[in-house]
């Protein structure tokens, strides 16, 4: 139903205004009374055996919404309508920003991917905040705070950028990502070098323990794909080295390996982070580099071309206790989440594990023991 409606109207229709559309439609329905508990009903049935601690946290699952989808927070309630244990808002940067000009998102439709070069359009932290502040949960969910530089602000001035955000975004949130990964904020991604990395994090927890004093908010960081292996184990070192909580991975890619020859040269080759099934390969491999290094004394978060349960279900098995998806959600529509929770709860089943934690990592374990 879902697939003939995306290929009838959506596929017709310029994909950011057709984000805004769906986006728009599931903030409705999350206002109405009557259909959101019908919508939660049946979209969001809970599996017992799919509770997840993670991050100090307890989860109804642990397959969540990654950053992107809900930049301002203004859908968290309905995303948690639609079926996702955590909800991952941003990414937020300090000053409000209009992101790039033009036409900037794309479907690859045979490639069941995007390309998008938004440019973190955003509200800025200080409305965001204000949203949160004024939010009534209706749905128990996670909420997920993803922080990153505004681009106006030169790479030299990023730290106060992002302390800016996290004084004033840490307190509502249940964890915190510090996004130094996207492609299409000139020099960000610089800031995953150890050498920036390290003054970035640490002045960030230091805000965050400031500002919030009753508890520990735990705080991620978020890699991208394109990083050398070397690098990768550079960050897994650092993150260790500076107590922090989670690394997720990972955002887009700027390659355009792991395409079919069906996607159209001219879209293919708009600038921009590519997402969905063409980055799956990378995404896995380097969850698989981090959870053999920091095996589970730090919490890894799975994200990049999950299209279904056996896809999260991999990423489970080779280390991440949480994991997510955005791209696909575009393409498998509002029962996305549903059949993610119903495929994990049978696989665990069928497996040999008792519990999704006994799971977590275990394909990996293996492979170094063998
Ligand atoms: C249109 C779009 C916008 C995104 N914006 C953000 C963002 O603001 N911050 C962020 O950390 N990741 C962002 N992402 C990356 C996703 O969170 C995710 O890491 C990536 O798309 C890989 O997952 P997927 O293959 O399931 O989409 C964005 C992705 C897309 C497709």
């Amino acid at each position: 139903m879902y697939k003939l409606f995306f290929a009838l109207v959506f596929t017709r229709m310029d994909p950011e205004k057709a984000h805004h559309l769906a986006f728009r439609w599931i903030r409705l329905a999350a206002r109405v009374p009557v259909l959101r508990t019908f919508a939660a009903a049946v979209l969001a049935p809970r599996y017992k055996e799919l509770r997840t601690e993670a991050l100090g946290l307890r989860m109804h699952g642990p397959f969540g919404l990654a950053a992107g989808f809900d930049k301002n927070a203004q859908a968290v309630d309905g995303m948690a309508m639609l079926g996702f244990d955590h909800v991952e808002i941003g990414t937020v940067t300090s000053e409000p920003q209009p992101g790039n000009p033009g036409k900037r998102l794309f479907r690859l439709v045979p490639d069941r991917a995007l390309i998008n070069r938004m440019g973190f359009n955003n509200e800025g932290s200080a409305a965001v905040a204000e949203r949160l502040a004024g939010r009534r949960e209706v749905f128990r969910t996670t909420l997920g705070v993803n922080i990153g530089k505004t681009k106006v602000v030169p790479e030299e001035e990023a730290v106060a950028d992002y302390v800016a955000s996290t004084e004033r975004l840490a307190r509502h949130a249940d964890y915190l990502v510090v996004n130094v990964s996207s492609p299409n904020t000139p020099g960000l991604r610089n800031l995953q070098a150890t050498e920036s990395l390290r003054p970035l994090l640490t002045a960030v927890r230091e805000a965050a323990d400031r500002t919030v004093t009753g508890r520990r908010v735990p705080l991620l960081v978020k890699i991208a794909p394109d990083l050398a292996d070397e690098d990768v184990d550079a960050v897994a070192d650092l993150a260790l080295e500076l107590g922090l909580d989670g690394i997720i991975a990972t955002n887009t890619t700027i390659a355009r390996e792991g395409l079919g020859l069906t996607s159209p040269p001219d879209v293919v080759a708009e600038t921009g982070g590519l997402s969905g099934a063409p980055v799956k390969a990378r995404s896995l491999e380097v969850l698989r580099r981090l959870y053999a290094r920091v095996g589970d004394r730090i919490t890894l978060v799975g994200v990049g071309g999950i299209a279904d349960a056996e896809d999260a279900w991999q990423r489970i098995l080779a280390g991440a206790t949480l994991v997510q998806g955005y791209s696909a959600f575009v393409y498998e529509g509002p029962f996305y989440a549903r059949a993610i929770h119903k495929g994990l709860a049978a696989r665990l089943a069928a497996s040999p594990y008792a519990t999704l934690a006994e799971a977590v990592g275990a394909e990996t374990r293996k492979a170094a023991t063998a």
